[in-house]
């Protein structure tokens, strides 16, 4: 643990940002269930969160990614690792990440959900790297605009290690 620099959100800033995004969902789809889709492994821990904050009719499924290519090219191609178990022809689908950085992952899955015929598609993230987006893809549901630094905890990475830390922390990210 000797890489973390400082604590960016303690878990009740967390805490209360993520009731805040889960009170405008539960608004926004009042009375409609919820397809909720959790993008793994890094949004784990706040789709759990989320979920638990929601008063609507929610199913959660999961989807991963596989990258390859230039990690900051428009070549990178993204293909489904793990796909949904359900058809969301006809559902309303919200896709969950905690963070989003260049934009390229939630956007390419999200085309590829939208050929799936949903009755609507929208994204939620906790955080923003607003300054490094490639891509127009839009965040109907924000959390944190965050700079650009590498941040782990609240189930993000550096190496596989840090998901489990109930904070998000800024990383040393020298090896
Ligand atoms: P994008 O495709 O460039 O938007 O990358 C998004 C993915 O990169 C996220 O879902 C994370 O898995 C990972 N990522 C981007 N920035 C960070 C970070 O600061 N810490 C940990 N993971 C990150
Ligand atoms: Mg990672």
């Amino acid at each position: 643990m000797n890489n973390i620099q400082a604590i960016l959100f303690d878990e009740q800033t967390i805490a209360e940002k993520v009731l805040e995004i889960a009170d405008r969902i539960s608004r926004d789809y009042a009375g409609k269930e919820l397809v909720l889709v959790c993008i793994l492994k890094g949004a784990v821990v706040f789709t759990a969160d989320l979920m638990r904050r929601l008063t609507l009719s929610v199913t959660v499924e999961f989807v991963q990614a596989a990258s390859y290519g230039a990690s900051t090219s428009s070549s990178r191609t993204i293909t489904i690792k793990k796909d949904l178990d359900i058809d969301i022809k006809g559902r309303h689908v919200l896709l969950v990440d905690t963070i989003v950085d260049t934009g390229e992952t939630l956007e390419r899955l999200f085309w590829k959900f939208a050929e799936r015929e949903p009755a609507s598609l929208q994204a939620v993230a906790l955080l923003d790297k607003k300054s490094r987006r490639t891509i127009g893809i839009p965040i109907a549901y924000g959390g944190f605009v965050i700079p650009d630094k590498f941040v782990v905890g609240y189930g993000m990475d550096c190496g596989e290690k840090y998901r489990n830390l109930p904070y998000i922390a800024v990383i040393n990210s020298e090896p």
